[in-house]
């Protein structure tokens, strides 16, 4: 029976979802109900990315995004921040070897130039090395947030328009995309929120528009799994995504 084989034999490799985007949720809960600080939580879900990341690539999957450190982020308490930017630059280091031997392309969206130097340095290099890699893109959303994102693409494009090299015509959706942090990556199709909260909390609002959204309500981040990313691609597979059209229209 199907119910009994390993979640992963389950997945259908020719309908996989292009592009995952996960919001790491319930670091700081996780760790406070092992008596630790928030920062502990943020360690332990460094495992989690690891998983995630080997399953993206055991099964092929082409984008994802990890939202890493939103642009709100900067008003949680000092000692955090500083701690997640020392973790962020530590892991880098520590991992891009392996994803660098894996075929993964490093990719960051959002303000860079907000980040302490060393963490901005390590981001760079990351993104240089691994530039020319074809496998897994990962992207990790750092001083992100959506608004900012659409707002910086808005901006991009009315000094275009007011240069004179684009008209008004010419913007569509499509070419409003690429002036959008993400470039050439596709729509997210399946979003993972772990930590029990439902909401998008001003990530990829834009790429967002059509994605299956799979909202973990028992599992904080450091807890998450290859086999949770498993079951849900095996989630997302089994539904109906209509864009707009009816069931009939699909069959
Ligand atoms: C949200 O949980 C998590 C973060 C703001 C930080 C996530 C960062 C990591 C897991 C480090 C990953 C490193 C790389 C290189 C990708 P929360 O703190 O909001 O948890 P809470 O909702 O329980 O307070």
């Amino acid at each position: 029976m199907l119910i009994d084989l390993p979640v992963k034999e389950n997945i259908d490799l020719g309908n996989l979802p292009s592009h995952i985007a996960v919001i790491m949720d319930g670091n700081g809960r996780w760790a406070k109900q092992q008596g630790a600080m928030r920062i502990f939580g943020h360690h332990h879900g460094v495992k989690s990315v690891r998983d995630t990341v080997e399953g993206c690539v055991e099964l092929g999957v082409k984008y994802l995004t990890l939202y890493t450190f939103s642009t709100e982020n900067w008003n949680r308490p000092k000692l955090e921040v500083d701690g997640i930017m020392q973790l962020l630059v530590k892991t880098i280091a520590e991992e891009v070897p392996e994803l660098h031997k894996n075929n993964v392309r490093v990719k960051t969206i959002g303000n860079l130039e907000s980040l302490p130097a060393s963490a901005r340095k390590k981001m760079v290099d990351a993104i240089e090395l691994t530039q020319n890699n074809t496998g897994l893109t990962l992207i990790l959303a750092l001083s992100y947030s959506g608004k900012w994102e659409i707002v910086q693409a808005t901006k991009q494009i009315a000094e275009k328009v007011k240069k004179g090299e684009l008209a008004v015509e010419q913007i569509t959706e499509d070419t409003f995309s690429q002036f959008l942090a993400t470039e050439d990556a596709p729509d997210v199709d399946l979003m993972i929120r772990t930590g029990g909260d439902h909401r998008i909390s001003n990530y990829l609002l834009w790429q967002l528009a059509y994605a299956e959204l799979y909202f973990m309500d028992d599992l904080f981040w450091p807890e998450f799994r290859k086999k949770d990313l498993f079951e849900a691609i095996s989630a997302y597979q089994h539904r109906e995504r209509r864009f707009g059209k009816t069931s009939e229209q699909l069959k």
